[in-house]
């Protein structure tokens, strides 16, 4: 019985082998909420020149240029670079390959898309307080093939797989090791909406308008994740704030879902990742995390591109899931508040 010995494995037997009974392989038409990949449908507009300016932050008495905000190379530079590290206090030192990546290998610096604290951004992910086993697993999985965006082209996830095949064992402990010892802290306010702000797409990044373009539109079905500052969040600042607008009456119904398992739809999720949705052992917190990237992992799990060893206790969970189900899910779940101590799985500080 494979899933029951991945159950032994994780600690969890009896808890959820129900749950992990029911798995096979999701047989659903391939279908995915756009919304959750925010895939940029127009050509990027190109970045304005960038000078030598020193820009500053809220907080921080440090300065950068956005060449040093990007952890450019200056011309004839042959040493190691990394992109801004705005508040150094916030974390323990990084790892290399967090700091610097390796360009040999084209490895770019962890630090860049998840920033030096994990706090990371909804086109991205937030690995700050995941458990480090999960978080080597999942690199495991995306290094054989087992772990892919359902949509193929969400970029950066794909460049994420290239980085996973190219990094050592060792450099997968370490940078799992550092990211999971940095606690997960609120970062996402989530509003029900009737509308929401008009925004522009930055490789699915999204950014209110500013100016004559500013503007509110009808929401419509989607979770609408955006900076509330789009400048702060260009210069990577981990403090920048994201706000979710959700349709009215999402939460009510994603509380059902996730609390009951809605008379078998789904399976209560508290069972695995904790009652407060923390995180329990090996299995990562999912509580106050971005809901577009919640989003996207439920619809790929569904579509079975997520398919690495520890899948199978998902499956479940995902089959018959309508994607309004994970809207609804994923609202509140981004909703719920960390930890105090910044998650069951971070350490006591
Ligand atoms: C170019 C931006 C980028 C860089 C650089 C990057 N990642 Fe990622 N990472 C991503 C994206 C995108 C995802 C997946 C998002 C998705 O599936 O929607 C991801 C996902 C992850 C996850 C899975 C998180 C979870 O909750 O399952 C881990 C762990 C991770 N990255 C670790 C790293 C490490 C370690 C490095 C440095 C070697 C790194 N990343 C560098 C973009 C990046
Ligand atoms: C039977 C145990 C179990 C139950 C019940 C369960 N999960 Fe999971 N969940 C897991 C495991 C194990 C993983 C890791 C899967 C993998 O990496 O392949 C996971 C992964 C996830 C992820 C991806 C996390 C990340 O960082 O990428 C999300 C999101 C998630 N679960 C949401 C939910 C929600 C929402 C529910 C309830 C509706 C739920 N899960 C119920 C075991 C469970």
């Amino acid at each position: 019985m494979k899933s029951s010995k991945i159950l032994m494995g994780l600690g969890l037997a009896g808890t959820c082998v129900a749950a992990a009974l029911a798995a096979e392989p999701a047989q659903q038409a391939l279908q995915k909420p756009e919304w959750a990949y925010a895939v940029p449908t127009s050509p990027p507009t190109p970045a304005p020149p960038r000078d030598q300016t020193l820009h500053s932050l809220p907080g921080t008495d440090r300065k950068f240029t956005w060449d040093q905000v990007q952890g450019r190379r200056p011309p004839g530079f042959t040493g190691q670079v990394g992109p801004a590290d705005w508040f150094p206090n916030e974390h323990p030192p990084m790892p290399d390959i967090v700091a610097y990546g390796d360009p040999a290998r084209g490895i770019l610096p962890c630090a860049l898309c998840h920033y030096p604290s994990g706090k990371g951004r909804s086109e991205n992910a937030s690995v700050a307080g995941l458990p480090k086993e999960y978080m080597v697993q999942t690199m495991r999985d995306m290094r054989d093939g087992l772990r892919v965006s359902a949509e193929p082209r969400k970029a950066n996830a794909g460049l994420m797989v290239r980085f996973a095949k190219a990094m050592t064992d060792a450099e997968m402990e370490a940078s799992a090791g550092y990211y999971a010892s940095i606690p997960w802290t609120p970062h996402v306010k989530v509003v029900e909406s009737r509308t929401g702000p008009k925004v522009r797409n930055l490789g699915g990044l999204l950014l209110p308008h500013e100016g004559a373009q500013a503007g509110v539109e009808p929401l419509g079905k989607r979770i609408l994740e955006v900076t509330e500052d789009g400048e702060r969040t260009e210069l990577r600042d981990p403090h920048s704030p994201f706000i979710a607008y959700v349709p009215i009456g999402t939460l009510a119904k994603g509380k059902a879902l996730v609390t009951t398992g809605g008379r078998g739809r789904t399976v209560a999720c508290g069972a695995c990742h904790g009652e407060d949705l923390n995180g329990i052992g090996p299995i990562p917190g999912i509580a106050g995390r971005s809901p577009s990237y919640i989003a996207r992992q439920l619809n790929d799990l569904r579509q079975g591109t997520r398919r690495g060893p520890w899948a199978p206790l998902m499956t479940g969970v995902v089959q018959n899931l309508t994607d309004e189900d994970i809207l609804n899910i994923s609202a509140y779940v981004a909703a719920q508040p960390p930890a105090p101590t910044g998650g069951t799985n971070a350490p006591r500080r």
